[in-house]
């Protein structure tokens, strides 16, 4: 068996998967989020351990232990932990979608420049981006920033703990901004900028490589077998691509939880114009082109859960018809906005109401509105001449057969729904099975193991109402642009 681990913002799911790429369980284990300012995320890593800690005890409480093989990570991104000589977390995780960095990420991009950023690290400043919290801790939290011994990934502390092993890999470290993404080493530029050295950052692995084992006395705790290896893992994004086999030249991968990406896997390095996208390296030896909103399955989720005061989120879905005629937008930046508008101080808003609008019809701007943020970063990468026809879908919103369909229609595309939307843990899992030799590449194992149950095809007369609607809905960003 391998475990699959997704440290995710809300919650760490984990599950166990044979070596022919069934799952055998799945276990989900919550944590709090905090928001101590407006517009600031953190969470504390030692509740990401001692949930992970619990989630694998009951993941693995009725299996045969000694058939587990390895574990391995799909994290959220970019947050900064920070530890201090003695090992212990300095001070809360800043997570991906944090936006106190306004005042850095503008040194960065103004002061040092994009040019020379996009030299050193194949990317631009984003608020959620590692380096620019670095920056501010020092400015902002000077002792805190001298007692920083190790800096490190979220999922980076859970291996860290686990294994003993000080380590990350690529795919998550190009989220840091102190990775040379192209030749897959730590960036001596950035480093110095940011006032930090090498020593304190972790040693760099390809996704699937084995960083160590178990450190006994977790798997004795565990109960588990002493040999059970820990492999790198990847970034969430990276992780989910792996889980849908969007693996090689030319995949694409939608996901929809509380981020929303647009992930295009590409053979080649390469970085668009205005960096408005990000470039990655991929957890499978390649690299990747990512567009990613700070608010998507969790703009559903804001809308149903504090304003209309529900959990039947398919009860509220069922009731709407009418695609492409709906006369209210919303635009989706309840935490700002990462792609394309690197903007943390946008808002959410609904615009277009009149004395008929109804609450089904809010609902739906809701899911047209994350639809129409993911087609600006499609329409980015189409400018550089990347046009993917199809893609994949996965997360939490992926399970809604009418967001699956609004979004094919909104991106023209073809989108291919997967047996399972686990798709970092899936990933995550995959990786562990390459890391213990059971296939011979990420690959490999990610086209034999990942199946499409299910295509939804886009439909010609709604792909041109939902262009009229994509046309109107991105000139209301510049006009608001500035007035939050
Ligand atoms: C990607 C990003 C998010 C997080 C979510 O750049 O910030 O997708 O990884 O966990």
């Amino acid at each position: 068996f391998f475990i699959g681990v997704d440290l995710g913002t809300s919650a760490v799911k984990l599950l166990l998967m044979d070596e022919n790429g069934k799952i055998h369980k799945i276990v989900s284990k919550e944590y709090p989020l905090y928001f101590p300012h407006p517009g600031w995320s953190e969470q504390k890593p030692e509740d990401w351990f001692e949930q992970s800690m619990a989630g694998l005890k009951e993941l693995t409480a009725e299996c045969d232990k000694s058939q587990i093989k390895g574990i391995s990570f799909g994290g959220q991104m970019h947050g900064l932990v920070a530890l201090d000589k003695d090992d212990e977390v300095i001070r809360p995780a800043i997570l991906w979608n944090d936006g106190r960095t306004g005042k850095q990420v503008e040194y960065l991009n103004d002061t040092i420049g994009k040019e020379k950023l996009s030299k050193y690290t194949a990317n631009i400043a984003f608020a959620g981006f590692t380096a620019p919290k670095i920056l501010w801790m020092k400015e902002n939290e000077p002792d805190n920033f001298a007692k920083i011994t190790k800096v490190m990934l979220p999922k980076d502390y859970l291996a860290y703990k686990l294994s003993g092993s000080f380590c990350t890999e690529y795919s998550d470290a190009s989220g840091t901004l102190l990775l040379d993404v192209e030749h897959k080493c730590w960036s001596k530029e950035m480093t110095e900028i940011c006032g930090i050295t090498e020593e304190q950052l972790p040693k760099l692995y390809e996704s699937w490589e084995p960083v160590g084992c178990l450190k006994p006395e977790v798997a004795e705790e565990l109960g588990l077998p002493a040999g059970v290896k820990v492999i790198a893992g990847a970034g969430d994004n990276a992780a989910a691509a792996v889980g849908t086999a969007t693996v090689g030249d030319g995949g694409c991968n939608i996901s929809l939880g509380t981020s929303g990406t647009l992930f295009i896997s590409s053979e080649k390095f390469g970085v668009d114009e205005n960096n408005a996208l990000h470039s990655f390296a991929h957890a499978d030896g390649n690299y990747h082109l990512m567009g990613c909103m700070l608010s998507a399955a969790s703009c559903n989720k804001w809308w149903m859960d504090e304003i209309l005061k529900t959990t039947d989120y398919a009860g509220e879905q069922s009731g709407i018809t009418g695609l492409g005629e709906n006369h209210v937008y919303y635009l989706p930046y309840l935490m700002g906005e990462r792609s394309p508008h690197n903007d943390p101080d946008a808002r959410a808003a609904f615009i277009g109401m009149s004395m008929d609008t109804s609450r089904e019809d809010m609902t739906l701007a809701v899911l047209e509105g994350v639809a129409f943020g993911l087609r600006d970063s499609l329409e980015v990468a189409r400018s550089i001449g990347v046009n993917p026809q199809r893609t994949k879908i996965c997360g939490g919103g992926a399970k809604s057969p009418l967001w699956r369909k609004i979004i094919a229609n909104v991106m023209n595309m073809k989108v291919d729904i997967i047996e399972s939307e686990e798709g970092p843990g899936y990933g995550a899992a995959i990786l562990a099975a390459v890391g213990c030799g059971v296939y011979s590449s990420v690959e490999e194992a990610a086209k034999k193991l990942v199946k499409v149950v299910k295509t939804e095809e886009p439909e010609e007369e709604l792909v041109q109402k939902y262009e009229e609607k994509y046309q109107k809905f991105r000139r209301f960003y510049p006009v608001l642009k500035g007035m939050f």
